[in-house]
């Protein structure tokens, strides 16, 4: 079978053209060396379009009292303690200085009449830190992002799926690839490496990430270049994810209707957050109020459709079309609701990986030499519960972090091996899943999809955790079974097959840390284990030995004195005021 490539070389290779990857490549071409991003979806509709309700630096713009320090001690205290301290406390110190920076490059933050830019509540933070453009920030982040780059003549080439990161002894030198739409296969070759390819909550049935995209495809070109990975079992499960049409249910209804005043009611017309935790209502944490809606619905208080209600009805029309622009079309245009004169029915849906690739907090290492990653594909940031508004800080103000340092590699390196063999293999691998087989691999995802709902959803135990990792044993010996056949049906089905066994070692890993977690913390539910056990004050590894995935525990980073004194000059975090913006 073929082993033909084109060959591209460059100091720097990013993959991943998201709000990380772009952010990482913008920094590294600052630097003076040569830049490349790759990405599978096409450049402009990638991951980060999505994320709707806000951004958040602790300006105090709007309740003067905030600071760095009240940003990292609800986020330490709100992801109960499972965070990297050091992680948590360049987001918390360094995010107001990267909003201000992208809102310089154009970014379209909506401003207070005093010019400063606006800050609105998202559930779980003491003050209004989280800035936002209407409840489109991601796609405002992700637009700027792409007009610098273009500025910066940083080439984006779409299309590219990657198989693997290229290994040699140690030390990656670049990636193999071939282009979705004509198979052809490219060599990348590199200095350094940042891979940004996102998490892997698209491999649960209901999920806010579209078809093909968070496929845990980032988590095992880590996995197999040598990377470990940390708490994969924390996986953020929004509160509020569309429940008809079928289709798209899942897709996220943002946290800011309920920042700008939105109501949780259950199909009996009660206010039901007052039974969960009554100060915050619906501004609590996510994971507080994802367990809220589960609950409604499996104790038989659900709508008609199997959701609950989420109520901004008795706000006006104008208030909601600029407040929620998209959300008010989004409704319009998936089912013809009104939502200034009709609740929208939600449910819970997968939406965060919180665990990944470890990282150093600093230089966004990953241990393998040449190798660095950013946003959603690491861990350390979020513990077991993010809080909404995170995720966009984390992305700027590592993907900054990790071009950086890319770029100082390469410019001090001195010589960098490559090898011929791992080329080879990377064909090899590519060609053995290209052949007549039994097995369509779409419906194979989709048995996948249903298994991690049924098994490792909102809420968890041992005996359905063990049943679906039984079930992805199955699923993975199936794999050499796939139908790929380029000539008839073109190369997505190529794609299928790799996303597929990416999502299966994900799945593994995420099924394996959640029985090894015997306990409840934030997001990880589990109806055997209800309690929060200081026992489990650690992270879960897991690592590939010889193909097979490991996981192992380390005790959490203990906080330095600095920072333990930084929370405890911080307004005590249950002393939440609950004002809403009216
Ligand atoms: O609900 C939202 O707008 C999501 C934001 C986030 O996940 O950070």
């Amino acid at each position: 079978m073929s082993k033909k490539h084109n060959t591209h070389i460059s100091n720097v290779l990013v993959i991943g053209s998201g709000g990380a990857g772009l952010r990482a490549a913008i920094e590294a071409k600052g630097k003076g060396v040569d830049v490349v991003v790759i990405g599978k979806r096409a450049k402009g509709d990638v991951h980060t379009v999505l994320a709707a309700g806000g951004i958040n630096a602790a300006f105090g713009n709007v309740d003067k009292e905030d600071n760095w320090k009240q940003h990292f001690a609800d986020t330490m205290i709100e992801g109960y303690n499972l965070s990297e301290p050091r992680t948590v406390e360049l987001m918390a110190k360094e995010s107001p200085e990267i909003v201000q920076e992208i809102d310089k490059w154009g970014a379209n933050f909506v401003k207070l009449d005093n010019g400063k830019i606006d800050q609105r509540f998202f559930g779980a933070h003491t003050y209004r830190r989280t800035c936002y453009s209407g409840d489109y920030t991601g796609r405002s982040i992700l637009m700027t992002l792409i007009k610098r780059a273009d500025e910066m003549k940083i080439p984006v080439h779409d299309s590219q799926y990657v198989t693997e990161l290229l290994v040699n002894d140690g030390i990656c030198f670049g990636a193999m690839t071939f282009d979705i739409k004509n198979g052809e296969r490219t060599v990348f070759l590199a200095d350094s490496v940042i891979l940004a390819a996102g998490g892997h909550t698209r491999i649960w049935r209901k999920s806010s990430s579209r078809r093909d995209e968070n496929t845990g495809d980032g988590f095992y070109l880590g996995l197999k270049a040598g990377c470990t990975l940390q708490d994969m079992e924390l996986v953020q499960f929004h509160p509020t994810g569309m429940v008809i049409p079928e289709n798209i249910a899942g897709t996220l209804v943002t946290e800011a209707v309920r920042g700008e005043g939105g109501h949780l009611l259950n199909a009996n017309g009660e206010r039901f957050m007052s039974n969960y935790d009554s100060e915050r209502m619906e501004l609590s944490t996510r994971d507080r109020v994802a367990m809220a809606n589960y609950t409604e619905i499996i104790e038989g208080r659900a709508t008609e459709n199997g959701g609950v209600f989420l109520d901004i009805s008795h706000k006006s029309k104008d208030f909601i079309i600029e407040k929620l622009p998209r959300m008010y079309r989004q409704f319009l245009d998936t089912l013809m609701i009104d939502i200034s004169k009709s609740p929208m029915e939600v449910a819970p849906t997968a939406h965060y990986s919180m665990g990944g690739i470890k990282v150093d907090p600093d230089n966004h290492t990953t241990g393998i030499q040449g190798l660095y990653a950013a946003g959603e594909v690491t861990g350390g940031l979020h513990g077991a519960n993010r809080l909404g508004g995170n995720s966009l800080a984390e992305i700027l103000v590592f993907g900054k972090r990790a071009g950086a340092h890319a770029a100082d590699r390469s410019i001090n390196l001195d010589i960098q091996y490559r090898s011929k063999k791992a080329i080879d293999n990377a064909h090899d691998k590519i060609n053995s899943f290209i052949k007549n087989g039994k097995n369509v691999v779409r419906p194979l995802q989709r048995e996948l999809r249903n298994i991690m709902w049924e098994h490792c959803g909102v809420v968890r135990a041992e005996d359905r955790l063990n049943t679906g990792i039984d079930k992805i044993n199955n699923l993975k010996s199936l794999l050499p079974t796939v139908d790929v056949r380029p000539d008839s049906e073109g190369f997505e089905d190529l794609m299928i097959a790799f996303d597929l066994e990416a999502s299966i070692m994900s799945a593994e890993s995420t099924i394996l840390s959640a029985i090894e977690r015997k306990e409840s913390r934030g997001a990880h539910q589990r109806s055997d284990f209800e309690k929060l056990e200081e026992s489990q004050n650690v992270n879960y590894l897991s690592k590939l030995d010889n193909d097979n995935l490991k996981v192992e525990s380390i005790p959490t980073e203990k906080l330095s004195d600095d920072l333990e004194k930084a929370i405890s000059d911080t307004k005590e975090i249950k002393n939440y005021s609950g004002k809403l913006i009216e």
